[in-house]
């Protein structure tokens, strides 16, 4: 049957969340990726060097899979300052992450303006100290425009600290492109479902909550671009899955919870994608070699992943002792199965 082999797959932007959730979602990320960049956005942010490596223990110690590599991220607020940032670089922290304040799942802490003294300070500081800047770059306007809108924040961080290196996580709109190939340090992650869905499926028929996201899916012209930017496997983009569970009652309940839990599966379903697109030959860059060559990354113990050329579906869902949570496609056919 026909396999294909994929090399320390990489998940550059995750929320394996904490606590129960992190224990009953954990596997599905570890028993396909060597790695993944997760998200600081818990109920307690993780503002500190301290508050990471804690975090970065529960990851490890509720993994089966012990050579899994969790890249832990520091959660910018206002009081963040040169000693802590020297902190977190000693003990191997390289990102740290920006949240608007609002933008998105627990951004409360999140800053209420990006370019102020203090965080400019903060800015020259991380580009001396070589760490990479990831942002969840959204402006509070207009929906559909809040990415594009904040390009202007982008494109002055990146000409201000040249040497910093800037991602626009989850680029979700085709005119941010044009920061890509403008700026050299500038780079992007892109989800699964931003390409290959748009807001219509959504809500073009009856309200899906569970394609609800930050930020928002786009128009057809977005989500083509985009998925021309992951199947050419462009050098200035790795793929970051976004994978953010809530309960199927959060998701259900008025002010639904936004986020998109992708990781069942996800390398098959890339896999069913890119050879769609007669594009299989470029999986392996957009999930490893580009994350490799962006973020530095040599110190991973291999991982093999292989699939085959066999039907696989989607869980229709994932039974937690309270509640449950739906994936993204539940139930969806997949054209590889992962070889175990
Ligand atoms: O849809 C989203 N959900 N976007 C984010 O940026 C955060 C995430 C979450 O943590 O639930
Ligand atoms: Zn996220």
């Amino acid at each position: 049957m026909e396999e294909i082999v994929l090399k320390d797959p990489l998940d550059m932007h995750l929320h394996l969340r904490e606590g129960e959730m992190l224990k009953n979602i954990i596997e599905y990320t570890t028993s396909q990726f060597a790695g993944a960049v997760v998200m600081p956005n818990l109920t307690t942010p993780i503002t500190t060097t301290e508050l990471a490596l804690q975090y970065g223990e529960e990851i490890t110690s509720n993994s089966k899979h012990k050579t899994f590599k969790p890249f832990l991220t520091l959660y910018i607020t206002d009081s963040i300052n040169e000693e802590e940032l020297k902190y977190a670089k000693n003990k191997g922290i390289k990102i740290l992450k920006i949240y608007p304040k609002g933008a998105t799942t627990n951004s409360e802490n999140g800053l209420n303006e990006i370019l102020t003294p203090h965080m400019l300070k903060i800015c020259d500081i991380a580009e001396n100290m070589g760490f990479i800047l990831s942002i969840h770059g959204e402006t509070n306007g207009f929906s559909m425009d809040r990415e594009y809108q904040f390009g202007k924040i982008f494109a002055k961080l990146a000409q201000d600290f040249p040497k910093l290196k800037i991602v626009i996580e989850h680029m979700s709109d085709h005119r941010s492109i044009e920061l890509l190939e403008t700026y050299p340090n500038i780079y992007a992650t892109l989800t699964l479902h931003h390409i290959t869905m748009t807001l219509d499926d959504m809500l073009g028929g009856a309200l899906n909550a569970h394609r609800f996201c930050k930020p928002i899916l786009k128009t057809p012209k977005d989500r083509d671009m985009l998925l021309n930017l992951a199947l050419n496997a462009h050098p200035k983009v790795s793929f970051g899955s976004d994978s953010a569970p809530h309960l199927e009652k959060n998701k259900l309940k008025d002010s639904a919870a936004a986020g998109i839990f992708s990781s069942p599966m996800i390398l098959c379903a890339l896999a069913t994608l890119f050879e769609k697109h007669n594009k299989l030959e470029n999986l392996q860059a957009f999930i490893s070699n580009n994350a490799k060559k962006i973020y530095n990354i040599n110190d991973l113990q291999p991982k093999e992943i292989r699939l085959c050329k066999k039907h696989s579906w989607v869980p229709t869902q994932i039974k937690l002792i309270q509640n449950n949570i739906i994936p993204f496609n539940a139930g969806a056919l997949l054209e590889w199965t992962q070889v175990i």
